[in-house]
């Protein structure tokens, strides 16, 4: 009898639980048919719809601001130099235009294609380190302009269940490709604020921009793609599978 009793009350219990932690959806998540024919035309619409949350961020859902979007550091070393990029602010990523979206429910494969038209970002740099010979120290502020960014998104997702069974969604390996079709940097203070070789070197940086850009892009995709992952599982993983893609 008393474990019986028992029984009911740890059953009454783990089902209280399991609906505390099912919140409802709020208005801003446009949730999609897993039936839909048109699946990838809905989430594209969805993805729309979610844009002014995410210039301006909701807290009580874990969502940051987009505007501006704050980085982890990137810390780059290599050709004898070694490079500290801290505070690093991104205006502009919330202005994007999905341009390709498909989603694959039966493998968990999504692809998204975004155009991010024009990005600015700012932040401080430490250099430390031999270029051609030249000793190349400094630390200061940095600004650039990125026009034309083209963000090729590959991600997998899982539905395992929690410990009630319910199938919670969950961004898994995420991948993320930058093009850049132009921009501009600028750094300030470079040789300890002697002008004249600092403007040389930003010179020589926007000269040779595409080789510039290639050598911190992987960097900068690595933190981008951790960054977006975060975002992606904040503003999903309170939810379930099914409320996510309803029948
Ligand atoms: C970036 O663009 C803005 C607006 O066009 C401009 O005011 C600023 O000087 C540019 N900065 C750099 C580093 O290119």
């Amino acid at each position: 009898m008393f474990g019986t009793m028992l029984g009911y009350k740890v059953f009454l219990l783990t089902f209280v639980i399991s609906c505390a932690s099912a919140i409802d959806l709020p208005d801003f998540l446009q949730v999609c048919s897993r039936n839909d024919p048109n699946l990838n035309d809905c989430i594209r619409r969805s993805t729309d719809y979610l844009k002014p949350y995410l210039v301006t961020g909701v807290p009580e859902y874990h969502i940051p601001s987009l505007q501006p979007l704050l980085l982890d550091d990137l810390v780059g070393e290599g050709h004898g130099v070694k490079c500290t990029c801290k505070n690093i602010k991104v205006f502009g990523a919330a202005d994007y235009s999905v341009k390709y979206i498909n989603v694959d429910l039966a493998t968990l494969e999504f692809k998204v294609d975004i155009l991010l038209p024009h990005l600015y970002v700012e932040g401080t740099y430490e250099v430390d380190g031999k270029v051609l010979l030249l000793p190349v120290t400094g630390s200061g502020g940095w600004q650039g302009n990125f026009t034309g960014c083209d963000a090729s998104v590959t991600f997998t997702a899982s539905t395992n269940p929690d410990a009630s069974g319910v199938k919670q969604f969950h961004i898994e390996q995420f991948d993320l490709k930058v093009t850049v079709s132009n921009g501009y940097l600028h750094f300030e203070n470079l040789f300890n604020g002697d002008k004249t070789i600092g403007d040389l070197v930003n010179q020589a940086i926007n000269a040779n921009f595409n080789v510039f850009l290639r050598e911190i892009m992987p960097l900068v995709e690595h933190t981008l793609s951790s960054t977006f992952r975060d975002i992606g599982n904040g503003i999903v993983n309170p939810f379930s599978y099914d409320q996510l893609f309803p029948m």
